[in-house]
C-alpha cells in the first residue's frame, strides 16, 4: 500500500475551543507529520519519526506551511457563482434582480455542468475540500453539481431548490414534483461515493404550505438525510413570512409545523431570532450556519455568535453568492469582524474551529472530516503563512502559532493556499 507522508506545522484542534480552553484542545506541533495511507490519514506526530518509521512513504516537505483538514463550507449556492458580488439591493430584490434570472439559465445542463467545473475550481483553490450546497430548481443542476464533484473525488452535498410561488415563470415546481423530482435525486446520488443528498426547500416565502409539507414527509421517510433551508435573514422577509403564515408562532414554526425541524436540519443566516426559535433550535439540536460576508453584504444583520456558541451546534459558510467571496479565509474574517461588533473576539482557533471540524459537525460529518486525526478522510489543506508582503512582516513578529496564522485569517487568500489534497490526492500546487 502506497503511502504519503506531508511534513509541515500541524494543527490537531480536537475538541470545541468554543467550550473548553484553546490550550486544552489544541495542540501545534511545528515540524509535525501527517501519514496519509488508502485516502485516510493513517498517523499523525513529529515528521522526522513518521519518516523513520515509513522510510517508504513518499515525502513531500511543506516547509512552515501550516497543514490543516481542507475547508468545509456549510452553506452556498454553487449556481450563484456568476452573480457574486451583484451590486447595491437586499435581499429580495436581490434574488428577483439577479438570483432568480441567473437561476432560470440552470433549465440547461451544458451551462449547468459548466458552472459546477468551475465553482469547484474556484473553491479548490481556496482550500475548501467540501461544500454543502443548492442548486437551483432543475434537478439537472444537482446532477451537474454531483458529477462534477464526484470526478473530483470530493467529499460534497446538494439538493434541489423547491419553490412553488413567489418565483418567476421557468423557476416553480409544485408540492408534488418538488417531492418526486427531490426523491429521486436522492434515490440517484445519495451515498454514492462521498456525495450526500440534501432536501431544500429554499425558504417559506417560496414555498406553499403544501410544499413545506411535502418536504417535510421526504425529510421523514429518509431519516438520514439532512434538510437545508434559510432563516430570519432580514427583517422585512420575517414580516413578509408573518403575512404569508398567519397561523404560525414565528418563522421558525413554519418549518416546524411542517416536520422540517430536527437534529439534521440546518438554517441558513438565523440572524433575528426570537427566543422561542433559539430556545427551540437548541432543544432540537438543529445547526444554525453562520454566513458573515452575505450578512453584511446584503445588509442583513449580525449574527449573535456570542449568544449561541454556547449551546447552539454552528457551521459556519460563504452563502456564494450573497455572500462576497469564495474563500473560508475571508469568511473567518468576516466572522471575526462581525462577532467584534458584538463584543466577542473570536480567538484564531475557534475561528479555524468554525471553519473546518464546527462545520462538519454541523453537517453530520464530524466523524469523516473536518480533523486531523487517525482514520479520518484525507481532504487537507497547507497554508503559506506568509503569502504576501503584508502578512508575512505581521506573521515575522508572531510568537506562537495564533499569532502567525491570524494575519493569513485577517489578509489572507488564495495566494495562502500552498496545497490541497482530496482523499489523499493532491489537487492543487505542486509538490
Ligand atoms: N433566501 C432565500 N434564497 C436565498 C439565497 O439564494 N441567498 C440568500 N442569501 N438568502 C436567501
Ligand atoms: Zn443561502
Amino acid at each position: 500500500m502506497s503511502q504519503l507522508l506531508l511534513c509541515g506545522q500541524t494543527l490537531e484542534i480536537t475538541g470545541n475551543p468554543m467550550r473548553a480552553p484553546h490550550g486544552d484542545v489544541c495542540r501545534h506541533d511545528p515540524r509535525g507529520g501527517v501519514l496519509i495511507e488508502d485516502g485516510r490519514i493513517a498517523a499523525l506526530g513529529d515528521a522526522a519519526a513518521l519518516r523513520a518509521a515509513h522510510p517508504d512513504a513518499e515525502v513531500v516537505d511543506l516547509g512552515d506551511a501550516l497543514i490543516l483538514p481542507g475547508f468545509v463550507d456549510a452553506h452556498a449556492h454553487f449556481a450563484q457563482t456568476r452573480i457574486i458580488a451583484s451590486w447595491g439591493k437586499r435581499l429580495i430584490d436581490w434574488l428577483n434582480s439577479y438570483t432568480f434570472p441567473e437561476e432560470m439559465r440552470f433549465a440547461d445542463p451544458s451551462y449547468a455542468a459548466g458552472i459546477a467545473e468551475a465553482y469547484f475550481d474556484l473553491t479548490l483553490a481556496q482550500g475548501t475540500t467540501t461544500v454543502c450546497s443548492y442548486g437551483t430548481v432543475h434537478p439537472e443542476s444537482v446532477d451537474a453539481y454531483f458529477e462534477a464533484a464526484r470526478a473530483r473525488g470530493l467529499r460534497a452535498l446538494c439538493g434541489k431548490t423547491c419553490m412553488d410561488r413567489n418565483a418567476p415563470d421557468g423557476l416553480r415546481d409544485d408540492a408534488q414534483t418538488a417531492h418526486d423530482q427531490s426523491a429521486a435525486l436522492l434515490a440517484r446520488w445519495h451515498g454514492v461515493d462521498r456525495l450526500s443528498y440534501v432536501i431544500t426547500p429554499r425558504f417559506s416565502p417560496t414555498s406553499t404550505r403544501a410544499q413545506l409539507e411535502a418536504m417535510g414527509a421526504l425529510y421523514a421517510a429518509h431519516p438520514d438525510c439532512l434538510m437545508q433551508t434559510h432563516l430570519s435573514e432580514q427583517t422585512d422577509e420575517i414580516a413578509w413570512v408573518a403575512e404569508l403564515f398567519p397561523e404560525t408562532r414565528d418563522y421558525l414554526d413554519t418549518y416546524e409545523r411542517a416536520g422540517l425541524l430536527g437534529p439534521t436540519a440546518l438554517f441558513g443566516h438565523a440572524i433575528h431570532l426570537t427566543a422561542r426559535e433559539r430556545d427551540r433550535m437548541a432543544e432540537v439540536g438543529a445547526a444554525l450556519v453562520h454566513c458573515p460576508t452575505s450578512n453584511t453584504f446584503i445588509g442583513s444583520g449580525l449574527f449573535d455568535m456570542g449568544g449561541l456558541a454556547g449551546t447552539h451546534r454552528i457551521g459556519l459558510a460563504t452563502d456564494t453568492g450573497g455572500g462576497s467571496s469564495f474563500s473560508m479565509l475571508r469568511t473567518m474574517a468576516a466572522a471575526y469582524e462581525v462577532a467584534q461588533l458584538g463584543g466577542r473576539p473570536l480567538h484564531p482557533s475557534e475561528l479555524l474551529w468554525l471553519a473546518t471540524r464546527g462545520s462538519a459537525e454541523a453537517l453530520h460529518l464530524g466523524d469523516r472530516i473536518g480533523t486531523l486525526a487517525v482514520g479520518m478522510e484525507a481532504d487537507l489543506v497547507a497554508l503559506d503563512l506568509g503569502s504576501t508582503p503584508a502578512i508575512a512582516q505581521r506573521a515575522a513578529r508572531a510568537s506562537d502559532i495564533w499569532e502567525a496564522v491570524f494575519p493569513t485569517i485577517m489578509m489572507g487568500d488564495d495566494r495562502a493556499v500552498a496545497g490541497v489534497w482530496v482523499a489523499g490526492a493532491r489537487v492543487v500546487g505542486t509538490a
